[in-house]
């Protein structure tokens, strides 16, 4: 816990309204940090800002480069520092090969690869300063195979781009690492269809997963909050898979 000679750690986490988000921000606020909810959508992230202790809602749309500046910025001269930066924005147009076109296909890379490298971008002269820092980027089982090309591709993206951080910013004390999902039931997995269709998927999904269960927004977050902490103080570059298994081959 923090004391007044050690002021809370500042946690970012962006998608922060969404169900992922929310579980991250409630973890690391239960865990004494200081929580920045950062989302597009202002209302649900002042939802969950609103519930939880020494957390703050912020707009942010992870897809302007003009917005993540002024958002680096203003967060930094509000907080000074920028301890964990949590990467939970993301969307996944529901499109196979066929279906895709260019539009979808660059907003989706604009969201989910472009948006944390222009974040981490953002706030390297702050973790210059602080000589630590430690990002956190929610991929996906996808990143594998199987999922939709345009979401799958910019999940991969986003485990090379992990990989290329944590060597590029080790030598400032900068650990960066991926929690890699596979389907959760949220806000998230309505882009694909009714409920219904949700409730025959999610029961396939269950029943092929190795230890028969699904994952929830509370796994993620136990998972975030141990690479965002001192206890994975050595751990850079990894994928970690909250999957239930799911990240096996399941061919044999
Ligand atoms: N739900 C799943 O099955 C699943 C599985 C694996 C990985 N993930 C990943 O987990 C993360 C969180 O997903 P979730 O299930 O909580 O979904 P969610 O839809 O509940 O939350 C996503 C949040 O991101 C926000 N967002 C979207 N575009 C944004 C933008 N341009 N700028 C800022 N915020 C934006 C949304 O407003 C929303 O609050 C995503 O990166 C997703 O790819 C989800």
């Amino acid at each position: 816990m923090s004391t007044a000679a050690t002021p809370a750690r500042v946690a970012v986490v962006t998608g922060g309204g969404g169900d992922v988000g929310a579980a991250v921000a409630a973890r690391l606020s239960a865990d004494g940090w200081t929580v920045v909810v950062a989302d597009v959508d202002e209302p649900a992230a002042r939802h969950v800002a609103g519930r939880l202790p020494r957390t703050h809602a912020r707009l942010l749309d992870v897809a302007d480069p003009g917005a993540i500046r002024s958002f680096v910025a203003d967060t930094s001269a509000e907080f000074a520092r920028i301890d964990a930066l949590v990467c939970a924005a993301g969307i996944e147009p529901p499109q196979s090969l066929a279906d895709v076109d260019p539009g979808s296909w660059d907003r989706t890379q604009d969201v989910n690869l472009r948006g944390p490298a222009l974040i981490a971008q953002a706030t390297l002269p702050l973790w210059r300063a602080q000589g630590s820092g430690s990002m956190v980027n929610i991929g996906s089982r996808t990143w594998l195979g199987g999922g939709h090309p345009g979401y799958a591709a910019s999940k991969a993206g986003l485990v090379g781009l992990t990989r290329s951080l944590a060597m590029e910013l080790a030598p400032i004390g900068v650990r960066v690492n991926a929690v890699a999902p596979s389907f959760i039931r949220t806000k998230f997995s309505r882009q694909r269809g009714d409920e219904q269709m949700l409730d025959d998927y999610a029961e396939r999904v269950r029943a092929a997963t190795p230890m028969r269960e699904l994952v929830r927004p509370e796994d993620v977050a136990n998972a975030v909050a141990f690479l965002a902490s001192d206890q994975a103080a050595r751990i850079t570059g990894e994928v970690l898979h909250v999957c239930a298994g799911a990240q096996l081959p399941t061919f044999l």
